[in-house]
Formats: C-alpha cells, sequence, structure tokens
C-alpha cells in the first residue's frame, strides 16, 4: 500500500490547491485583513479594491457583462448562490424545468419552490450516454416556464451537457437559463453571451482553485433578481431596507474575503496554466483510468463508453460487492480516497437504476494528480475484484447450510 494518500475525490472538492493560492491567502490575511467597503482608511480601501478586482475578473472569466461587474456577486458556495437565484426568480404559478442530472443544491430548492411557493417542475431525464437532448428541453417549455435549470457538468458521470445549444432554445422562447458550473469552472471554458447563460453559479473550492466557503452568482443585465435576505452592506447605513442596487442586492455581511483572496489567486494560476490544458491533462488520466478499469473482470461503468465531452470523473462498480464496501477497501486497504454512494444527485442513481444498490464509486481526477495515481487505481481495483471472486468461490464450495 501506497504511504501518501492517492486523492481521487477531485469532484467534492479539488485539493490540493496551488501553493501560490494557499501563500496568497496568508500574506492577505495577515497584512490586509480588514473589513472591506466599510470604512474610509488605506488598508480597507485597498481590501475593496481586491474584491472589485476579483469581481471584474470572474466576470471575465464567465463571459459575463465586463461593463456591470457588480453583477458578479460573491456567497459561499454554488448552494448558496442558488439558493439566492432559484426563490429570487420564481413566482407562485411558474413552472421550471431541470434534469436528472442536477445536484440537490438545485433539487431541493426547486422541489421547495413547487411544495412551498405553486411552482410546477418538470425534470427531464438523460440519454444513455448520459448528457440532457436539447429537444426534450425545447419539447417540455411551457407558456408559464421561468426558468431552466441545469449543470454544465455532472458530478456523478461527469457528462458535460450541451450547454449552447439549450441557451440558444432559451433565448428563442425568452426563458432565462440558469447554469451550474460547480463541477466545469475552471475546466472548461464557459462563455455566458455567447452559451445565452442567464445566470451563472459557481463554487470557489473546486476547480477555481480557490478556497471553501466562497462562491457566487454572475447575472446578466437583463435579468432581475429579487432580494430574498437583507443586512449590513457597509453603504447607506440610514435606509431601513436593503439595497435595490447590485452588488449588495445578493450580498449580506462581510463578505468573506480570504476566499475571495484565493480566487484572485486561483485566477492568476488558472491563466498561467490554461483551462484547456487542464482539461486535456485530466482526461488523458482519465482515459487510462477507464481503460484500465474495463479490462477488469465484474467492473461496470456509466456513461463513458466515450469521453467526448466528459469530466475526468468516472463512475463504477463492481459485480457483487456493495459500493461502500469497495470505497472502504480502497482508503483501508490501498490509501485510496473516493467517494461513494449517491453524491447528493440521487435521481442519476435512480435513473441508472442503482439507488437502491446504494448508488456507485466515483473517482475523480484533478490538476495535480499523475499517472501513478492512476495506475494504484486500477490495482486496487483489480485486488479488490480478485477477493471478491474468491470470497464467491469459497462461498460455493462451502455453503453456509441452516440447521
Ligand atoms: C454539480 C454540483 N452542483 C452543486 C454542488 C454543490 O457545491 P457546494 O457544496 O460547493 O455548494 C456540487 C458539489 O459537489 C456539484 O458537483
Amino acid at each position: 500500500m501506497e504511504d501518501r494518500l492517492i486523492y481521487l475525490d477531485n469532484a467534492a472538492t479539488v485539493w490540493p490547491k496551488p501553493e501560490s493560492v494557499y501563500k496568497f491567502m496568508d500574506d492577505f490575511f495577515r497584512t490586509m485583513g480588514v473589513n472591506p467597503g466599510r470604512s474610509g482608511y488605506d488598508l480597507a480601501i485597498e481590501a475593496g479594491s481586491l474584491l472589485d478586482r476579483t469581481r471584474k475578473r470572474l466576470t471575465k472569466f464567465f463571459g459575463g457583462d465586463e461593463d456591470a461587474p457588480e453583477r458578479l456577486v460573491f456567497g459561499y458556495n454554488v448552494t448558496d448562490a442558488l439558493n439566492l437565484a432559484i426563490p429570487g426568480l420564481v413566482q407562485p404559478g411558474d413552472h421550471i424545468i431541470t434534469t436528472n442530472l442536477e445536484h440537490n443544491s438545485v433539487i431541493r430548492p426547486v422541489n421547495h419552490m413547487v411544495r412551498d411557493r405553486g411552482a410546477e417542475a418538470t425534470y427531464i431525464p438523460f440519454d444513455a450516454a448520459g448528457f440532457v437532448e436539447p429537444d426534450a428541453i425545447r419539447a417540455a417549455i411551457k407558456p408559464n416556464t421561468r426558468f431552466v435549470i441545469l449543470n454544465h457538468g455532472s458530478n456523478v458521470i461527469g457528462t458535460i451537457q450541451p450547454i449552447r445549444e439549450i441557451g440558444t432554445i432559451c433565448r428563442e422562447h425568452n426563458v432565462t437559463f440558469i447554469v451550474d458550473t460547480a463541477q466545469t469552472a475552471g475546466v472548461v471554458p464557459i462563455n455566458m453571451k455567447e452559451m445565452n447563460i442567464d445566470v451563472l453559479a459557481f463554487t470557489g473550492h473546486k476547480a477555481l482553485m480557490g478556497s471553501m466557503g466562497i462562491g457566487g452568482l454572475c447575472v446578466r443585465k437583463h435579468v432581475e433578481i429579487r432580494q430574498v435576505r437583507s443586512g449590513g452592506t457597509g453603504v447607506r447605513s440610514a435606509d431601513p431596507y436593503h439595497l435595490e442596487e447590485y452588488p449588495w442586492r445578493l450580498e449580506y455581511g462581510t463578505p468573506n474575503m480570504i476566499g475571495v483572496a484565493s480566487l484572485s489567486a486561483g485566477q492568476d494560476w488558472l491563466d498561467e496554466r490554461g483551462v484547456e490544458n487542464i482539461h486535456r491533462q485530466e482526461m488523458a488520466l482519465a482515459k487510462k483510468l477507464v481503460e484500465g478499469l474495463r479490462q477488469i473482470e465484474g467492473v461496470r461503468l456509466y456513461c463513458c463508453d466515450s469521453l467526448e465531452n466528459h469530466l475526468s470523473t468516472v463512475l463504477m462498480n463492481l459485480r457483487g460487492v456493495d459500493p461502500g464496501d469497495v470505497g472502504v477497501m480502497l482508503d483501508v486497504d490501498h490509501n485510496i480516497a473516493t467517494r461513494t454512494g449517491l453524491h447528493c444527485a440521487p435521481l442519476v442513481h435512480r435513473q441508472l437504476g442503482i439507488e437502491a444498490t446504494h448508488g456507485g464509486v466515483r473517482f475523480s481526477v484533478g490538476a495535480f494528480n499523475t499517472e501513478s495515481d492512476v495506475d494504484a487505481a486500477i490495482t486496487a481495483v483489480a485486488d479488490i475484484a480478485q477477493w471478491s471472486r474468491e470470497r464467491k468461490r469459497k462461498a460455493e464450495q462451502h455453503p453456509v447450510t441452516s440447521r
């Protein structure tokens, strides 16, 4: 067994982060850790300027409206951001279109809108390869459809959705298009204007290379999201109600400035490496992983016959072994970190027919993995498969008989 941990759980959070990110966060916290936008002394202005610069940078990175960077608002993570966007857009009687590929960060707020606010929702299944068909979205649109919401990349099966095509359909029908970029921001190029994305939700702690506790929304100029929370903004303190203007409309209280600093350093690192290069490198490892796993008797892979339009996330099961047990053996016997179970996205497993059997084992390759990590994962699964066959053989030779 390897002494070092082989981390293949990058879909949960990318780890480690670049050294430059750790260093920038540490420096920032020590030298500029004051409250931005609240006071007039130099350091507070400097901290505020990092906040503004990072808004601008991320707006450009996502292809948002560069003349309105205040519409890039920060929250805690993508879940928090979606919990601003979804209730901020839905009115009673609205229809929402989403998909079976979604994370609970979409499913639950949407279901709450249905249960608590009189909305209705349609869940579109994915096809056999793991993609949502744009025509299925088109067919589901009704006169009262308020928005289409889906993820750009699946956190379970790794498929990258045809966002551009779906965005075009939404624009043709004047339906707002919301995209959850948790799995793709930082590994797949995104351009809101070109892809007709109206609202983009992001999280900092994955491939954007930032810390936990930072995420947000980028909202195009033509979209109005109602403010759903209120509190201090640092400006116009005498106003009894929350400010209408962005960014304050969707920001409350002291921002996570260490998180903002992490995103700023993450942007530097991504600029240096190039998003496409990172994806290419991760996919080369994912291909090796899939090819290796495919050779192992009893392994079933999901939605990765082709790795076109795919992230480096691979879902598998081993015949006759509970996925949770596979995960424990990978961890305890091989020092390999994966994630098993339903991955906060139960409808994916339900559609694949593996919800009742406890989902699957997810390997997710990140920017800091190497070929030897992948080799170790393949060897480990082969060992577990061998153990499982042995166990079966022994059970057949010595069946347990009841007295
Ligand atoms: C597609 C998708 N959406 C939403 C989330 C939630 O992310 P966070 O916990 O950062 O809010 C995740 C996290 O794994 C995800 O993969």
